[in-house]
């Protein structure tokens, strides 16, 4: 945990560093560990169940790692009447995992996220640095061809 040390060491330990502490925390660890909130709970004297509250409000923070391949799908006003429900509860079924989730196996992690800034492409989702467009429950099955969450695969 020196990393964390390091991170705290630029704050004073008051409620109101918070927020930008769990974004520092986020960016150095990719998301919000069990652990570092204790941490972090110790280190403001906030408890863990205040600070659970106030970053589950933040679409921002993550509670598990990012998979191998991190999907992030747009929820924006676009996107939302174009299906991006539809679309992010089929990512939901293939993965077998949920909204803010990561598979078991680590291979992916699925999010539902902002407008992307692609809205003519609408429904859109973020794989990667790869932006997928109109997305419809088709071109989901094919982009997880030969995945099946619960045979890991290599
Ligand atoms: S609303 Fe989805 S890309 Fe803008």
């Amino acid at each position: 945990m020196q990393d964390l040390d390091k991170i705290l060491s630029n704050y004073k330990g008051e409620k109101s560093d918070l927020i930008p502490l769990l974004q520092d925390i986020q960016s150095e660890y990719g998301y919000l560990s069990e652990e570092l909130m204790r941490e972090v709970s110790k280190f403001t004297g906030v408890p863990e169940s205040e600070i659970y509250g106030v970053a589950t409000f933040y679409t921002q923070f993550r509670f598990n790692p990012k998979g191998k391949k991190h999907i992030a799908v747009c929820s924006g006003t676009a996107c939302h009447v174009t299906g991006a429900q539809q679309i992010i509860e089929g990512m939901e079924r293939h993965l077998d995992i949920k909204d803010g989730e990561t598979t078991p196996d680590g291979e992916y992690s699925l999010e539902s996220v902002g407008c992307l800034g692609c809205c003519a492409l609408a429904p859109a989702a973020m794989v990667d640095d790869e932006i997928k467009s109109k997305l419809s429950l088709r071109s989901i099955k094919k982009l997880f061809r030969g995945y099946n969450p619960e045979k890991p695969s290599k």
